[in-house]
């Protein structure tokens, strides 16, 4: 039964330890993309003076966290991931209800977010300096990480709970504190996410949240001399605004945006491992990762056997509600996202692309009342082609036909971003040739694009990021600077590179 909107629960930004309406008292809504009908709940419609507001608190809160010893900084982001993991089915369920992504899918995104929590709070008795010889004697040298101080988390709606994580716990075991901006389309997960990390312990003003268009909230984070770093993940257009704003005062910014990923298909491969991963890789998500398998460059003498059985097994995948077990893929997130992906298949056609699989909007059935999107295959598709050089984010993917191995690599390469690619060959020489010369910030062996594990560094080259790594150790690169401290205990003067 659909509830009157007086009868849901408003959600509240969290500032300064408090739960609060926006200070317009505007509200907006958060919808289930499967059934559009349904509002999932009701949320805070902020603008600049609630971003204000968080600021201050954050501010005020750094000098007591930054001073909190790290291992019991660390001790709160146990405890949250023991809670992550009690609350684990509530977290998939009400993710799944918000942005539509299969539970299976939910469910792994949570645990995503509870495998980093569990590794950044290792941290707190980590996070390792190093100690060098000085070149003068009675004198010693060391480096060590110090906090950014107030950090701005933008995040996006298509992974809501591990994505913030990945920001959130490094940032907060470095001794940084947060203004937290959610995207618009997954706010209940992440205000689950800081209710859960709130109860854990943290101090008033260590973590805010508020919720808001990008437009605005978004915007005064950046534009604020207040805050010391953005960490954004989304697309490459926000991203690039993003970055023009920090410019001026330079503000540390990082940015992981798109990708248009590419899987290598090789004559020796064992085409039935490849298609089922091309179709987790191209479907999983309905499309919406990252990481996304856009691409498929398959060898010319495999392509015709490779595309057939990749559109049949599109063709057969169930769209449907997420929280149906049985549904293989989700809708897309909202209807201008749907209008985009629409769009893209006409610029396929248009172009002289054959469409294998898929094609059009769902309408029938379970997907009467969401936003769905065919599973789509292209095929006969060249590098040049739009829809094999920008970023769709939806359930579309494009098979490249190749000669050789060169011409694989050189496809692989052929776009403006560098986040992951893979390949499928039994030759070990063909595979580490394209590990090598593939330029991307991840790279597979016989399995699709997606899957990156938190323990390594995750991000890409070119246009995907900014050179920055969010995942393993190397993500506490971006929530912390480096200070290296010298200490003479000669008792004289002395003079590094002049005395020797
Ligand atoms: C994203 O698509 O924004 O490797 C992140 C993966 C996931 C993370 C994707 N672990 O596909």
């Amino acid at each position: 039964m659909q509830l009157r909107r007086r009868d849901l629960e408003i959600f509240k930004n969290l500032i300064n330890g408090q739960w609060v309406p926006a200070q317009s008292g505007e509200t907006f809504e958060d919808r289930n993309p499967a059934r559009n009908s349904e509002v999932v709940g009701v949320f805070a419609k902020s603008g600049k003076p609630d971003i204000e507001a968080a600021i201050s608190a954050a501010r005020a809160a750094y000098p007591t966290w930054r001073l909190v010893p790290a291992p019991r900084r660390a001790e709160i982001l146990f405890r949250a991931g023991e809670e992550m993991i009690r609350r684990k089915e509530e977290l998939a369920q009400s993710m799944t209800r918000e942005m539509g992504k299969v539970i299976k899918e939910a469910r792994g995104d949570v645990q995503e977010a509870i495998d980093m929590v569990f590794f950044i709070a290792g941290e707190g008795r980590r996070s390792h300096g190093f100690t060098a010889p000085s070149e003068l004697p009675n004198k010693a040298a060391w480096c060590e990480r110090q906090p950014m101080g107030v950090v701005g988390a933008i995040t996006p709606w298509n992974f809501p709970s591990a994505i913030p994580i990945w920001k959130l716990a490094p940032a907060l075991v470095l001794g940084n504190t947060v203004i937290f901006k959610p995207a618009s389309d997954t706010p209940l997960t992440a205000h689950r996410l800081v209710e859960i990390l709130n109860a854990a312990g943290l101090p008033k003003g260590v973590l805010n949240l508020v919720h808001g268009p990008g437009s605005v909230c978004g915007n005064a984070l950046v534009e604020s001399d207040d805050v010391d770093l953005i960490s954004f993940t989304g697309s490459s257009e926000v991203g690039r605004h993003i970055n023009a704003g920090c410019a001026p005062s330079f503000k540390r910014v990082s940015l992981e945006m798109g990708g248009k990923n590419g899987i290598i298909v090789m004559d020796d491969a064992d085409i039935d491992l490849a298609v089922e991963g091309s179709i987790w890789g191209a479907f999983g998500t309905s499309g919406q990762r990252c990481t996304a398998s856009s691409r498929i460059i398959v060898h010319k003498a495999v392509v015709e056997e490779f595309s057939a059985k990749l559109a049949a097994r599109a063709k057969a995948l169930k769209l449907g509600d997420g929280l149906d077990e049985k549904t293989d893929v989700g809708p897309v997130i909202n209807k201008a996202a749907q209008q985009k992906i629409l769009e893209y298949i006409e610029i396929g056609k248009a172009e002289g692309a054959k469409l294998l699989a898929g094609g059009a909007a769902e309408t029938s059935g379970p997907c009467a009342d969401g936003w769905f999107v065919q599973p789509t295959v292209f095929g006969d598709v060249k590098t040049s082609m739009r829809i094999a050089q920008e970023e769709i984010f939806g359930p579309v993917t494009a098979v490249i036909p190749v000669g050789s191995l060169e011409e694989a690599i050189e496809a692989a390469n052929s776009t403006r971003y560098g986040l992951s690619a893979s390949i499928y060959t039994r030759d070990v020489n063909k595979a580490f040739h394209a590990a090598r010369d593939v330029y991307t910030g991840i790279f597979y062996f016989n399995s699709a694009t997606i899957g990156a594990e938190i323990q390594m560094p995750f991000g890409g080259t070119r246009e995907t990021g900014n050179g920055h790594r969010e995942g393993g150790t190397q993500v506490l690169d971006v929530f912390s600077e480096w200070k290296t401290v010298y200490v003479d205990f000669s008792g004289a003067l002395q003079k590094a590179q002049i005395d020797n």
